[in-house]
């Protein structure tokens, strides 16, 4: 096959469908969701949900069309597809972020994804039988990463599945669009539903612990306190998950949408990606880790557990539970095979707006790319796993899974609704389109849309970032390791920063050609 853009497609659209709501459901649904909502009990559900209707579903929309059409034109990463929606030297620049974060959050990702494979392995052969208490628990998961050894958290059985995980990111990645993402998704999204819907039938068949029923363990997440809506973080965390969960603001929905035909549907399609999302997160995420916890330790405990980290309930608590629920093994193996396909599903493709941006705007071989991504990935990856206790994970998260992704979502909010126009992008949206969108949403997304977002990037320039900024709050001896973070994200903008201007530098031609291209067609 020739190295040239568009020389992938989507096979299917059953196959389209799967691939993004695989990106889209992912470890935050089944970690970060009941992490964020459990501490605001069913108040949260009113924020996420209006942030839903007003940020999410319109974003999404946005997001295919930006990549529908910047696809249709031969890019598959947004530098190139924030070019052709407005012409200003600076708009490619602008797209860095949607290259640069997948490929940050990615170099973490993978490894909380390998975790759950290791425990799947360790719940199947029970190695932690016997360890019955909370506290017990925490211990077996400081001793698998290797968090109790001092200076660097080595641990030899973490760093295998580490790089299990890594290995078979890479084997999916490199196959690339039809032949890898695509046939993964198609086995892998099933697979997870139904492992789901048997883990929540689960735990809605729990008999009571101490009196505490399942409609107590569900009341955590839908009974609403309403006097909770006054508080700002529960707003600004409810539409962070928003983002996040629906991989909103990152560039990978995009670079998926690039490969769909310019008369196939968006509208439908997009809607379809969020609805999946939303059923995996809010009904399958809300029903398992939450309200099992609370049958079995009761709301104080429960409080405690999710303050305590987003990975406490996972890793600690339901392992407390399935030692003592018949089958437990089962069900244990169940849960983190589910966390693993859920990751699997996001991971595999964060590194392909990369290899797009190499392969289609600086014209790189595709294997040398890949390589190049490989040896990159595996090198950025060490300081994350070895260094996890001085906080070197959480500092990536902070930037590009929590403050660039809602700098970036303005952005394209903005350019798409006012510089490329609400009336051109809503025409752009619809051709095709098997839905036709209610004319609400034509406002919506020319106003509530991009000032919300700017609202909330305000929030965050204001109030929220600076603490991180100034590292309050960090022990001394761990600023050097949260500086290197930091390094790692400025030389890697740096880095895609020289690529744009040396890509469109090089060859302008194509990037003034207006000759579209359809998905699976190669460039004369
Ligand atoms: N949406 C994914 C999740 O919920 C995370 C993700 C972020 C995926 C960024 C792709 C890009 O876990």
């Amino acid at each position: 096959m020739v190295d040239s853009p568009r020389d992938d497609r989507w096979a299917s659209r059953f196959g389209l469908i799967m691939a993004m709501a695989g990106n889209a459901v992912g470890l935050g649904n089944f970690l970060r969701f009941p992490g964020k909502a459990a501490p605001y009990g069913g108040a949260f559900m009113v924020p996420y949900f209006l942030s839903l209707l007003l940020l999410g579903i319109p974003l999404m929309w946005i997001e295919w069309t930006i990549g529908r059409h910047g696809g249709s034109y031969g890019h598959g990463s947004t530098p190139g597809m924030f070019h052709r929606l407005w012409k200003h030297p600076v708009s490619k620049y602008l797209g860095i972020f949607g290259v640069l974060l997948p490929a940050m959050i990615g170099i973490y990702y993978i490894y909380i994804e390998s975790w759950s494979l290791g425990y799947a392995v360790e719940t199947i052969t029970g190695s932690y039988w016997g360890r019955t208490s909370h506290d017990q628990m925490a211990e077996v998961f400081t001793g698998y990463l290797g968090l109790n050894k001092g200076l660097v958290s080595f641990a030899p059985k973490s760093y295998f599945f580490f790089l299990v995980t890594l290995g078979i990111n890479v084997l999916v990645f490199a196959r690339g669009i039809e032949k890898g993402i695509e046939v993964v998704s198609k086995f892998a999204m099933p697979t997870l539903f139904a492992v789901g819907v048997i883990l929540a039938i689960r735990v809605l068949t729990l008999s009571p612990v101490e009196g505490r029923t399942v409609s107590d363990g569900l009341a955590r997440i839908w009974v609403i306190d309403w006097s909770m809506l006054k508080n700002p973080s529960m707003w600004i965390d409810a539409a962070g998950q928003i983002f996040f969960s629906l991989s909103l603001g990152f560039g990978m929905i995009h670079t998926y949408a690039s490969y769909v035909g310019k008369n196939e549907d968006v509208t439908l399609n997009a809607l379809a990606t969020c609805s999946t999302n939303e059923f995996v997160e809010v009904i399958l995420g809300g029903t398992i880790a939450v309200p099992a916890a609370l049958i079995f330790f009761g709301p104080a405990q429960t409080d405690q557990i999710v303050q305590g980290g987003t990975f406490h309930i996972a890793f600690h608590s339901l392992p407390v539970i399935f030692q003592q629920l018949p089958a437990g093994r089962l069900f244990g193996t169940l849960w983190f095979i589910l966390l693993f396909l859920a990751g699997l599903t996001s991971s595999m493709a964060m590194f392909t707006p990369l290899l797009l941006f190499l392969k289609d705007e600086l014209r790189i071989g595709k294997w040398k790319s890949v390589i190049a991504i490989c040896i990159g990935v595996f090198l950025l990856m060490q300081p994350v796993v070895l260094f996890m206790n001085q906080g070197v994970m959480d500092e990536l998260d902070f930037w590009a899974g929590t403050f660039f992704l809602v700098l970036f979502a303005t952005i394209e909010a903005v350019v798409f609704a006012w510089i490329f126009g609400m009336k051109r992008g809503w025409k752009e949206m619809h051709l095709g389109a098997d839905l036709q969108v209610p004319r609400i949403f034509y406002y919506i997304m020319q106003f509530v849309t991009p000032i919300f977002a700017i609202a909330l990037l305000g929030w965050w320039v204001y109030g929220g970032m600076w603490p991180k900024l100034m590292m309050v709050g960090v022990k001394p001896e761990n600023v050097p390791y949260l500086w290197l973070a930091r390094a790692i994200i400025v030389a890697g903008w740096l880095a895609l920063a020289w690529g744009v201007w040396y890509a469109w530098r090089t060859h302008p031609k194509f990037f003034e050609e207006e000759k579209a291209v359809e998905p699976g067609e190669t460039l004369p």
